[in-house]
């Protein structure tokens, strides 16, 4: 049922993810200290810092793979902290992950790989996984490999089998961790480009990268993590040409500089 007037606009405006006051802690070592950050419906916000910066474990806080130290974390308004077991695994399905490892079944083919999340959490019929599993690999380019194994396939093939694993569940939110950082280099674009296309699909994205160009050209907005802090936030524009914080500075600096 949808309402029209106030409750439709609230609704648009609430965003798809709230990070508020978020702090982790590994034992008495601090990981993620005070992180505020929202992303709403349909913006791709490209999350970027130096190793060790705290990205994946803000990310994993998202998809309640870590318990928090402090803070809370609302997707859709809900508190993913608060919920139940059945709550979590709605929550799971709800927020695609993709790894940078894409962890395919390698004794399934592609078509069983994107089918059987679907039949465990959201208890679809072989018939209507399959369907949908067609479509998202539609979706990525790849609905002419579903009988193909994942070995079988390139880097670039298996992360966007992996991408229509996460998007068959029809996920609110699409967090990325590094998706394109163990392809070789050749593959890269065509993970990429699936990504624009998500975005211009409306997809919300939350996305680790180190692809500068793509985050430069693709985000609504940049994110800089440095010492498990958020130390500025922008448009792209602002962040890469002209960045306000000594850190984001120093960090995009050595990133511009040429190799060997
Ligand atoms: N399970 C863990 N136990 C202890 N320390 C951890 C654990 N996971 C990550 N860390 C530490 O947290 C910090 C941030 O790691 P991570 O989130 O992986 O950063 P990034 O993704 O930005 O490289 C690192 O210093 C890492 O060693
Ligand atoms: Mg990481």
């Amino acid at each position: 049922m949808r309402r029209v007037g106030l409750l439709t606009v609230d609704r648009q405006m609430r965003p798809s993810l709230q990070i508020v006051s978020l702090s982790k802690r590994f034992g008495h070592l601090t990981i993620l200290r005070d992180i505020s950050l929202s992303v709403m419906p349909g913006e791709l916000v490209c999350l970027i810092g130096p190793s060790g910066s705290g990205k994946s474990t803000l990310l994993r806080c998202c998809n309640r793979l870590e318990e928090l130290s402090g803070g809370d974390i609302l997707i859709e308004g809900r508190n993913i902290y608060s919920g139940t077991a059945r709550d979590l695994k709605t929550l799971r399905a709800h927020t695609g992950m993709v790894f940078q490892s894409f962890n395919l079944y390698p004794h399934l083919d592609v078509l069983a790989n994107v089918t059987l999340a679907q039949r465990k959490a959201l208890g679809r019929t072989r018939k209507e996984a399959e369907a949908k599993a067609l479509d998202m690999l539609g979706l990525v380019g790849l609905a002419d490999r579903a009988k193909s194994y994942p070995a079988q396939l390139s880097g670039g093939q298996q992360q966007r089998v992996a991408i229509a694993r996460a998007l068959a569940l029809d996920p609110t939110l699409m967090l990325f961790d590094e998706p394109t950082s163990a392809l070789d280099p050749e593959t890269v674009g065509s993970v990429l480009s699936v990504m624009r296309n998500l975005k211009t699909r409306g997809m919300t994205m939350l996305v680790v990268t180190h692809e500068m160009s793509f985050a430069r050209e693709a985000a609504d907005r940049v994110v800089f993590m440095d010492g498990g802090m958020i130390v500025e936030e922008g448009p792209p524009e602002a962040i890469f040409g002209a960045p306000q914080m000594e850190r984001t500075q120093a960090f995009l600096s050595r990133l511009s500089k040429p190799v060997g």
